[in-house]
């Protein structure tokens, strides 16, 4: 999920055009590197409980809403945005769930990457409310 955050967010970076869009796509340019630090570190946790980072072939991406057509859709990118926030949030708060009195490492590491993925989703949220005023 993070990496396919990462391909969405380089994309979207990238694609959008005009003056709205500029903000939107500093804010986005700077996530991607977060959210594969992100990726990284769910990775090394994986390699510690003994289990293997995957190719890209191993991987199922495709469930993130995709990059807009419209390269000057930002509200569209910002939806999209939110979506990934929120499914990110929610499979965190699985997984906290899951590894309650289990392993703390693994769920100490998820509180934290929750928290910046609240971070985002407010961020984004606040930009949503800006552009459809
Ligand atoms: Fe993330
Ligand atoms: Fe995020």
């Amino acid at each position: 999920m993070e990496l396919e955050t990462v391909m969405n967010y380089l994309a979207n970076s990238i694609n959008l055009d005009g003056v709205r869009a500029e903000e939107i796509k500093k804010s986005l340019g700077a996530d991607i590197t977060e959210e594969l630090g992100h990726a990284t570190r769910l990775g090394n946790r994986i390699k510690q409980l003994g289990g293997m980072v995957p190719g890209s072939m191993k991987v199922k991406l495709g469930g993130q809403p995709q990059p807009a057509e419209n390269t000057t859709d930002v509200v569209g990118v910002i939806k999209a945005v939110i979506s990934a926030e929120e499914a990110a949030c929610a499979q965190y708060r699985k997984i906290i769930k899951a590894t309650e009195g289990e392993d703390y490492v693994t769920q100490d590491l998820c509180i934290q990457l929750l928290g910046a993925e609240e971070q985002h989703l407010v961020l984004f949220q606040g930009f949503l409310k800006e552009y459809t005023q």
